[in-house]
């Protein structure tokens, strides 16, 4: 059977993830752990710049935000209070033909007959609900006493901690608490890659403020959220905000947008902008016996407050990003031949590696003394990469096919041996368009900033 062009493009992504050091399977000399992955020494800076940014238009740039790091391990008491250890589940099918554990969503349906997308068999047995938490014990003992989970999201830790931030952060209303961390889901079926995992990290915010400003708030952080993901190099065309129709939504939430993006694989959710009133609050109010209500100085009133809550996904960022930036266009090789050249277009705020730097030979020491002179120049203010061996187009495609925005060479006229006015210039090229352009070594690290920040 002929592969789709778009299964054909995932396969090219994920075999550039591996080949280039993106992403691993976990365990891999193992036979690997289904649904767990490794970041590779690309994959974890392109990770970093995703979360720095986000922390910084989430919690630097505002006000009204302060962060959180909670511990991924809490109380039992938090998951039965949240409602995550009776509901958290999802409907699971056996396929008694092949003997395949698959999520009811998932099943195929051929003239009205319900069908496993492995094998076609429809000897299926019924749904029933399986909790996606994972279970683990906190001590010596292995009993119900010393059971609980690993968190699956990492709202939880938020709502438990609102008081004590509340306090120390004396923040009015509105106000948000963000939080970047791993989260686990024993995933029926992890599939697509890192789309669907069962060990991932999540970006969190809970923005706190009235009831009547609710549904205000929600469409506020839509649009926010939209704007995040188009400056960090996602067009406004592949991104899509879904309104979950109600009968799809959690029963305390108010209103919910998906922001979805159009992967390879098809549209899928990046991102839940939820409104989820003042359920969490209360329902741990409740459970613990500690007020988490909120005092209004103005009007002496005290009150649950509402919370708005946009939750990205780290990973499927990443994978988006990706994605994104995968592309193969026509270059000349040494010779002046075309070839393909596969270029990763990232945005250079989040490129892994933001300038290689390369002497043009690597057997002329004063080259190779300037080259690495410059490197030290810019490393106290991005990631830069040294590479002096080969010739100097094929390294400019090493460059971009892993996403590199800029590179800089070191040549004759740099020593000045050629034309004294040009001594300490250096060759600037941009990956995109190619273009190289000649700017005074002094310069480079204010022109390089301001183009990756
Ligand atoms: N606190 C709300 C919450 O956790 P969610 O829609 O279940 O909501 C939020 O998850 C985001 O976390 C998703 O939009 C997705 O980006 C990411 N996510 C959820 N499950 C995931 C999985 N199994 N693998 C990778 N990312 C996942």
């Amino acid at each position: 059977m002929n592969k789709s062009p778009d299964a054909h493009r995932m396969e090219k992504i994920v075999s550039l993830c591996k080949r280039r050091g993106f992403i691993f399977q976990s365990s891999e000399i193992y036979g690997g752990l289904n649904g767990c992955w490794d970041y590779g020494p690309l994959g974890v800076e392109l990770k970093r710049n995703l979360k720095d940014y986000w922390w910084r238009i989430m919690v630097h740039e505002r006000d009204d935000v302060v962060g959180l790091d909670g511990s991924i391990l809490m109380n039992r008491a938090v998951w039965k209070a949240s409602g995550h250890e009776d509901t958290f589940t999802d409907p699971m099918v056996d396929c008694r033909s092949c003997k395949a554990r698959l999520r009811a969503d998932q099943l195929v349906e051929k003239n009205g007959i319900k069908q496993c997308p492995n094998c076609g068999g429809k000897d299926l047995t019924a749904p029933r609900a399986f909790n996606l938490m994972f279970k683990t014990f906190v001590g010596a003992t292995e009993d119900e006493s010393s059971l609980t989970y690993l968190r699956p999201e990492t709202a939880q830790a938020i709502f438990v901690q609102f008081k004590n931030i509340l306090e120390v952060s004396r923040k009015k209303l509105p106000f948000g608490i963000a939080q970047i961390g791993k989260a686990f889901r024993n995933e029926i079926n992890p599939r697509n890659f890192t789309f669907r995992s069962r060990e991932f990290e999540q970006m969190e915010l809970e923005y706190f403020c009235r009831a009547e400003e609710g549904m205000q708030w929600l469409d506020y952080w839509k649009e926010e959220r939209l704007k995040f993901y188009e400056n960090i190099g996602i067009p406004r065309d592949n991104l899509h905000a879904l309104t979950v129709p109600d009968e799809e939504r959690a029963f305390y939430s108010k209103g919910t947008y998906d922001i979805e993006y159009d992967f390879p694989f098809g549209r899928q959710e990046l991102e839940g902008v939820a409104y989820r009133t003042d359920y969490d609050l209360s329902q741990h109010q409740k459970a613990s016996g500690k007020s988490l209500e909120y005092f209004d100085e103005e009007t002496k009133q005290k009150f649950i407050p509402h919370v708005v809550e946009p939750s990205a996904g780290v990973d499927r960022t990443v994978l988006a990003l990706i994605c994104e930036a995968y592309s193969e266009d026509e270059a000349p090789d040494e010779k002046g031949k075309m070839e393909t050249r596969i270029v990763l277009r990232f945005h250079p705020r989040i490129a892994p590696i933001k300038c290689a730097v390369f002497p043009l030979l690597k057997n002329k020491q004063p080259l190779v003394a300037k080259a690495k002179e410059i490197v030290a120049l810019l490393r106290p203010h991005m990631y830069v990469f040294y590479d002096e061996t080969g010739a100097i187009g094929r390294r400019y495609r090493r460059q971009d096919e892993i996403g590199t925005p800029f590179g800089v060479t070191v040549d004759f006229e740099t020593l000045g041996e050629k034309d004294p006015a040009l001594r300490d210039t250096v060759t600037l090229r941009d990956r995109d368009s190619m273009k190289q352009e000649r700017v005074p070594v002094k310069d480079l690290p204010s022109i390089l900033v301001s183009r990756i920040s």
